[in-house]
């Protein structure tokens, strides 16, 4: 069994719609995401992916359900494989039996040991080995000081096949050194050192041990960098290069400033700027956006000036919009980046276009007007359709409401032409029609009484309020729908009922069918715009069937008593039977 915090940990961290993202090609819908259903044959997508709620579901053939069930569906996996490998993309362990935890506890501090020696190795290089006076002089030629080479332990790999491997063989074994991806595996059964003739940057992670490295060559020649393979112990959405040297420094500013390369952490921290981390050459990940947030929800986004730099900047945004952060954004000049543009203009106009950083609004707002031309009606309905498309990504909706009227002004448009146009997009409450509950009733499951279940569970998956109102009122049998009413056992008479969604998924965890029940309730009731009046209809609805179905049983029951001729039992049955139609909700609940 996995524990149940374990898996809480996983959802907490993954985010379903880049996980399903990754294995389908996702479109932005407002809030959701939608597709071609994988499951099923179809042209238009009807498959939606709900980051806010973690599910996905498809109004084409019903498949729904959370991030386990997709993986378990998808790539036709038993519960506990989907668990680990959502497990080893969050970087959340499973706790196994002790025997194979220890070895891999071991495992991991030979690695740590491997790294920590190899660190040591490259910095001995750089200041002992006569070879290295060339580096330090490009180092130097750089702008960078001793001190701050010492600061972030640079080193240099030497230019030879063998020299890092012959030195650590001695007190690590040759597998972990393979492990590690500091050696790799050659001719003969030989190994040789992946770093060679590159400075090199030790990353570490937040508590200060080095966990891979990243080598840059002297010259212009190709790759630029060399970075240590992911391993047990690195994985590079998970670190934010020179975290760990500018926590502090994060914390104490109350934001954080986001690069893109090793350079520009080093030269801004050597310049005096020094919360400063950079989120080694990939886009952010939500992994990394959570280590900032750990000590600031205020960042700056300082990519390079060029267009994938831009791609960079906005993804970037998203992430970090997407876990709650404030963000600004800032533009050098043409051609810079961070240590460049320093080196070049100094500190204080550095800083000054740290002030000049925009909010998401003015930076879009600026590159669209790039792109389209502003003075042309058409241009001004290309840039407002863009910027309500980003709108839908902000949660805050004070802000999302003054960036409409913002943009109304900027644009020369009308807020109600925006915010309808909003509402075709998501970006705004979806208007539903109000919901029409189908007060004629028949016995038999029917479709309308799936419906109305359907609602009504996806109501109480939805609010607390409902939910304690129907645990006092509900009970199991009401509901008739055999699948829903498994869910209403669940929901009605838990002893401790689950927070979130999630939670309610994980009771059902093993059980897809009823997982993905619970997404398309989720769905259906989505649809649903008078929530409390809705609520109110269900609840009515399945009194007045409950009415209906004792009815039918009573006319039943007094047709056999009238066949065996119990006249006490007719007698009986037709006084519940009046009772009934004058409406004496007790009758039913009497034997
Ligand atoms: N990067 C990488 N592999 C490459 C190129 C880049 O991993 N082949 C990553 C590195 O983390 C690098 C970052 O992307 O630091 C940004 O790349 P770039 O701007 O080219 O590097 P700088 O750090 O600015 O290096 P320099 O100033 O020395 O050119
Ligand atoms: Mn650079």
């Amino acid at each position: 069994m996995i524990p149940e915090t374990t898996l809480n940990q996983i959802q907490e961290r993954v985010n379903i719609a880049e996980i399903i993202g990754a294995r389908v090609d996702l479109k932005r819908a407002g809030k959701n995401f939608k597709a071609n259903c994988p499951f099923h044959q179809e042209k238009s997508p009807s498959f939606m992916v709900n980051p806010d709620k973690q599910i996905f579901h498809c109004f084409g053939c019903g498949v729904g359900g959370n991030v386990f069930t997709f993986l378990m569906k998808f790539e036709k996996k038993d519960f506990r494989e989907a668990v680990e490998v959502l497990a080893n993309h969050a970087g959340v362990e499973i706790p196994k039996d002790k025997v194979v935890d220890a070895a891999k506890e071991a495992r991991q501090n030979e690695l740590i040991k491997a790294h920590r020696l190899a660190c040591e190795f490259y910095q001995n290089v750089l200041w002992k080995d006569k070879v290295s006076e060339r580096v330090k002089a490009y180092l130097k030629s750089r702008g960078l000081t001793e001190e701050t080479i010492k600061d972030f332990q640079i080193g240099f790999a030497p230019e030879a096949w063998e020299a890092l491997g012959t030195a650590l063989k001695k007190d690590v074994p040759e597998k972990i050194l393979e492990k590690s991806g500091l050696i790799l595996p050659g001719k003969e059964g030989k190994y040789y050192d992946r770093f060679r003739k590159r400075i090199i940057f030790p990353i570490l992670d937040s508590k200060g041990v080095c966990v891979a490295f990243g080598g840059r060559v002297l010259d212009d020649s190709q790759p630029k960098y060399l970075n240590s393979p992911e391993t047990e112990i690195y994985s590079k959405g998970r670190q934010l290069y020179g975290l760990y040297q500018a926590r502090s420094v994060i914390r104490g500013e109350d934001f954080v400033i986001v690069v893109e390369g090793y350079m520009d952490v080093i030269g801004c921290h050597q310049a005096g700027v020094r919360n400063v981390v950079a989120s080694l050459g990939t886009a952010l990940t939500s992994d990394q956006a959570r280590l900032m947030k750990r000590h600031t929800s205020n960042a700056y986004i300082l990519y390079d000036a060029d267009a994938a730099g831009e791609t960079a900047t906005l993804r970037g945004l998203e992430i970090l919009l997407e876990e709650g952060m404030e963000v600004k954004i800032v533009r050098l000049a043409d051609g810079y980046d961070p240590d460049s543009f320093i080196l070049k203009f100094g500190i204080p106009a550095f800083r000054e276009a740290l002030n000049g950083a925009k909010n998401l609004f003015e930076y879009k707002v600026a590159l669209l007007k790039t792109k389209f031309a502003s003075n042309t009606v058409e241009g001004r309905v290309k840039i407002a359709n863009e910027m309500v498309a980003l709108f839908s990504k902000v949660k805050n909706e004070i802000l999302r409401a003054a960036w409409t009227q913002e943009l109304a002004k900027e644009l020369g448009l009308s807020e109600a032409a925006l915010k309808m146009e909003m509402e075709k997009t998501g970006a705004s409450e979806k208007p539903a029609q109000p919901f029409q509950p189908q007060i004629q009733i028949r016995p038999a499951v029917t479709g309308e009484i799936r419906t109305a279940e359907k609602i009504l569970i996806g109501l109480l998956l939805e609010r607390k309020d409902f939910l304690l109102k129907a645990r006092e009122f509900l009970t199991v049998e009401d509901f008739r729908h055999p699948a829903l009413r498994k869910i209403a056992q669940e929901m009605l008479l838990s002893v401790e009922p689950p927070t979130s969604l999630s939670g309610w998924m994980g009771l059902f965890r093993e059980d897809i069918e009823s997982a993905e029940m619970m997404a398309m309730a989720v769905a259906e009731a989505e649809k649903v715009s008078f929530k409390d009046k809705a609520f109110e209809d269900c609840l009515l609805w399945i009194e007045k069937t409950k009415i209906e179905v004792r009815r039918e049983q009573l006319q039943a029951q007094i047709v056999d008593a009238q066949r065996i001729g119990d006249r006490n039992r007719i007698h009986q049955l037709l006084q519940d039977f009046s009772e009934l139609n004058r409406g004496m909700k007790k009758s039913h609940e009497k034997k």
